[in-house]
């Protein structure tokens, strides 16, 4: 059998962390067995290498892998994708297609945020995993099919199950071996190697000296939360690869990159935080999506009062002033790092709302409008949201187009907020 040190070198994987080594010996043991495995852990913990160590150290090594996001593809062609369809199943269907399901056959499938699938193509994958049988959209033929599933996730299975998204069978028949990573935070002693592979690798990709983390810096660094886990490791060292002229770095300049250094606390404020798989940077995504368009709608505004007050010259010095408004506004909250505010600033607030705080008081405060801040933002797309399901007269399609979110992510949302 393979070893945990040659598997890991393989794969790309750094750490030498106990539970990250179980689960890389835990897949190893299983790979030769088609049983199924569930990958669980946080965002970022990279659940990816996983399926692909199994399919490589298993029999199916020769067949194909298909890695599927299923969050990623909309709920109303997903059944057509895994299981494939019959020349004029829908509108559209203008031949017979082959699914995943069929084309992996003597192979392995990954099924990726397993649980995002639709309650309906649950119901076709348990028959799947039951008996090895599926049956193409819009048709009546059963086919068999030898397929050995991994399956990952990041939400907490359980919750979905109590809240009748996820069947409790299909669950417990996709996670007869469940391998668990662990979040970078209880990896404490790997996340400066992490970092210092990471750091190397962008020193070789931009032809520059490596950055150098300071004693201090370090213990800032393994003092962290990393709710991004890995990935937000990677993207940090890359920021600082590529933004730091001094390569060696102080705890104080690596204290700039780490948002919400402050309370620890990951940015997404959530009445539903723990089966939330929000990511930080998907919130600053919907943020910019909402500014951008109150921008358009400021814009808007500012076309229609120019075509009714032809050139009058005031509006043009009002409108010059908006347009000046909406870039600063964007340099300020696009631009402007998430990090704890400078006492200064904060005092500054505090003067300007005219509310009298103790010293001790003034860093709650900052964090008092990084939430009222966050909770706007959700009132924002509440309203985003219920606007646009209005102008289209309730078709999610239609609205999730507009919003530039996904229809399945709309779906969630429409849950989310009871709409
Ligand atoms: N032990 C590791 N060593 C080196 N790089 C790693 C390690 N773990 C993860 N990575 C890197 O971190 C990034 C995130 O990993 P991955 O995409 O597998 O996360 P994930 O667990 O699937 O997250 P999500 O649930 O958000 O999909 C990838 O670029 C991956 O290569
Ligand atoms: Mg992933």
């Amino acid at each position: 059998m393979e070893s945990v040190q040659a598997t890991k070198q393989r794969f790309g994987i750094i750490g030498n962390d106990p539970k990250l080594n179980r689960a890389v010996e835990k897949s190893i043991q299983v790979a030769p067995t088609d049983i199924s495995v569930l990958v669980t852990g946080e965002s970022g913990v990279g659940k990816e290498s996983i399926p692909k160590i199994i399919h490589s150290l298993s029999h199916r090594k020769h067949g194909k892998y298909i890695a599927v996001n299923c969050g990623a593809i909309p709920e109303g062609t997903i059944d057509s994708e895994l299981f494939g369809h019959e020349k004029g199943a829908f509108t559209g269907a203008t031949q017979t297609r082959s699914g995943y399901f069929e084309v992996a056959d003597g192979g392995t499938i990954f099924l990726d945020e397993v649980g995002e699938l639709p309650l309906t193509t649950q119901v076709r994958l348990l028959r799947v995993l039951e008996n090895g049988e599926f049956i193409k959209v819009g048709s009546s033929k059963v086919q068999k099919t030898d397929v050995r599933i991994v399956a990952a996730t990041n939400v907490n299975m359980f919750e979905a199950i109590k809240k009748e998204r996820f069947r409790e069978d299909l669950y417990y028949r996709l996670s007869t071996v469940e391998i668990l990573l662990p979040p970078l935070r209880e990896r404490k002693d790997d996340i400066h190697l992490l970092f210092r592979k990471f750091a190397s690798d962008f020193a070789t990709k931009y032809k520059m000296p490596t950055i150098r983390l300071s004693d201090e810096a370090v213990i800032l660094l393994e003092k962290y939360h990393w709710s991004g886990n890995i990935r937000q490791l990677r993207n940090i060292a890359e920021q600082i690869s590529v933004l730091e002229q001094n390569r060696a770095i102080t705890a104080a300049s690596l204290h700039g990159y780490l948002p919400n250094m402050g309370n620890n606390l990951p940015a997404v404020i959530s009445s539903d935080k723990k089966e939330s798989n929000f990511s930080n940077e998907r919130e600053i995504l919907y943020k910019v999506l909402f500014d951008m368009k109150s921008d358009l709608n400021d814009l808007k505004k500012l076309t229609m009062e120019l075509m009714q007050n032809g050139n009058n010259q005031q509006v043009q010095k009002d409108n010059e002033g908006l347009i000046q408004k909406i870039y600063q506004e964007k340099e300020e909250t696009h631009f402007e790092k998430p990090v704890r505010k400078p006492t200064s600033e904060v005092l500054e607030i505090q003067s300007q709302n005219t509310i009298q705080r103790t010293e001790d008081d003034k860093y709650h405060f900052a964090e008092e409008i990084e939430e009222e801040e966050t909770l706007s933002l959700h009132d924002k797309e509440l309203e985003l949201i219920k606007k646009s399901l209005e102008r289209h007269r309730g078709k999610r399609k239609a609205a999730a187009e507009e919003l530039g979110i996904s229809e399945r992510t709309l779906y969630r949302k429409i849950k989310q907020y009871d709409l």
